[in-house]
């Protein structure tokens, strides 16, 4: 078994540089399958997610190519919409090859992705929207068939932003004849990633980035060569670790526009932020004050740093409060967290903490790629040594995290048992 061993305590000092952005990467690989014609993706994060996501292309005849950092993908071939289950089930975001699949093959098949540990994370909206385009929907036998001899643009209300469901409408809308309109879009800057990715495809969508999309249909797209945002969620996750072991970061290659809410939230708690281009310098203390937050689709405070945060909240000198908003099951991290003297309370979507002067490192479990992310920062900051396992989760969605850490000073490796 691999294992992520912390001896905790030390100041981290230097530059950590960003990757490129997991949830922008994934999608965009999908959306390359919309084209016979290669595209390429510059400086792709070598993560267990991307191996996965080119694994799906694959299965379906689809070449994918990694070499110095760039992802060279041609879907000329492509002789199945019916990618395989043992892959799918892997990873979520294999549904994301729903869209393109169905725009370009006119039908597709793909097993129902089914929950996960932070929720049961349902598909209504998406199916809602490709049906709304005129796709023909069963689901049944835990797979979804949806096929269409012509797809129609229409305009399309989402419940609630989601941010998977933007996605695979926009994929599916690029070629469908005439305008689609998404209201209550996600207005993630992954989104706007893959409108423009798309757009250098030959697609005419305009308005990502705000709650209303609108998409006009093209005949033909082209393929593109694209460089993918940095990884906003990354950033937050070291700019955490700055103020959680009382240092002074900086943090490089990050949209100081995509992390306010985190720069406001670490600046609420006492942390000092410069930003500087494409860099913030993190600075602290080491005497973190509490603040309450509440995750929310963007550009409110994030999910996904909801565990991160929760890790710097328990070094507090008072008592916060967590609501997670957007998951109905992402408290996963609390059990462990306890473990390593933690002092929380679990009210239904809120976590009261209590902050507490020392942490313990202890033997913890990684039980999601973020809780196993905010398992690390607790042990960065804790006495003695945190040896945390499961770490599959964290290598889904951090490129060479114990690396980047140990080159500004942490007490950090990877052992395998
Ligand atoms: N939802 C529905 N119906 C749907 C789709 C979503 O009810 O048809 C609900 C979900 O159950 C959830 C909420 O809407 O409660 C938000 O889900 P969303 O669809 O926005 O999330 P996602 O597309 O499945 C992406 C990221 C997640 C990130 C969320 C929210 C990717 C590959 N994943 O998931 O990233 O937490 O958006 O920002 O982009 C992570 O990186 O750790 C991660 C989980």
């Amino acid at each position: 078994m691999t294992k992520i061993i912390v001896n905790g305590g030390k100041r981290l000092n230097g530059t950590v540089k960003i990757s490129a952005a997991k949830n922008s990467v994934l999608p965009i690989i999908a959306a390359s399958l919309l084209c016979p014609e290669k595209c390429v993706l510059e400086e792709i994060p070598l993560l267990e997610d991307v191996y996965c996501i080119c694994d799906v292309l694959k299965s379906i005849g689809a070449s994918t190519e990694i070499s110095k950092g760039r992802l060279t993908i041609n879907p000329q071939n492509i002789i199945s919409a019916e990618p395989p289950y043992e892959l799918v089930r892997k990873m979520r975001a294999s549904f994301l090859v729903m869209g393109p699949l169905l725009a370009r093959m006119g039908n597709i098949k793909i097993s129902l992705p089914g929950g996960c540990n932070i929720g049961t994370r349902p598909i209504d909206l998406h199916l809602k929207g490709l049906s709304a385009l005129g796709a023909d929907i069963n689901v049944g036998h835990g797979y979804v068939e949806a096929k269409a001899s012509k797809l129609v643009g229409a305009r399309i209300y989402l419940d609630f932003p989601s941010v998977g469901a933007t996605e695979n409408i926009m994929t599916t809308a690029v070629m469908a004849e005439g305008e689609t309109v998404i209201e209550n879009a996600a207005e993630e800057p992954e989104i706007v990633d893959l409108a423009n990715f798309l757009n250098s495809m030959g697609a005419d969508i305009i308005g990502a980035g705000t709650d209303t999309i609108k998409i006009l249909g093209v005949r033909d797209l082209k393929g593109s060569v694209h460089c993918v945002i940095p990884d906003r969620i990354e950033a937050g996750t070291y700019m955490i670790a700055a103020a959680i072991t009382g240092s002074d970061l900086v943090i490089e290659n990050v949209i100081a526009e995509h992390v306010k809410s985190v720069v406001a939230k670490l600046t609420e708690a006492g942390v000092t932020i410069y930003e500087k281009g494409n860099k913030l310098r993190v600075k602290s203390e080491g005497v973190i004050r509490p603040v309450d937050i509440k995750t929310l689709p963007y550009p409110g405070f994030p999910t996904d740093l909801q565990a991160p945060m929760m890790a710097l909240m328990s070094i507090s000198n008072g008592t916060s409060m967590i609501t997670e908003t957007v998951f109905e099951n992402r408290f996963m991290h609390v059990c462990e967290l306890k473990r390593m003297g933690v002092n929380i309370k679990i009210d239904g979507r809120s976590a009261v903490i209590e902050g507490v002067t020392k942490l313990s490192g202890a033997k913890v479990k990684a039980t999601d790629l973020r809780a196993g992310a905010a398992l690390i920062l607790a042990g960065l900051a804790a006495e003695g040594t945190t040896e945390i396992s499961d770490i599959h989760h964290i290598d889904r969605g951090y490129v060479n995290i114990e690396k980047k850490l140990k080159k500004v000073g942490a007490d950090i490796e990877r052992i395998e048992e």
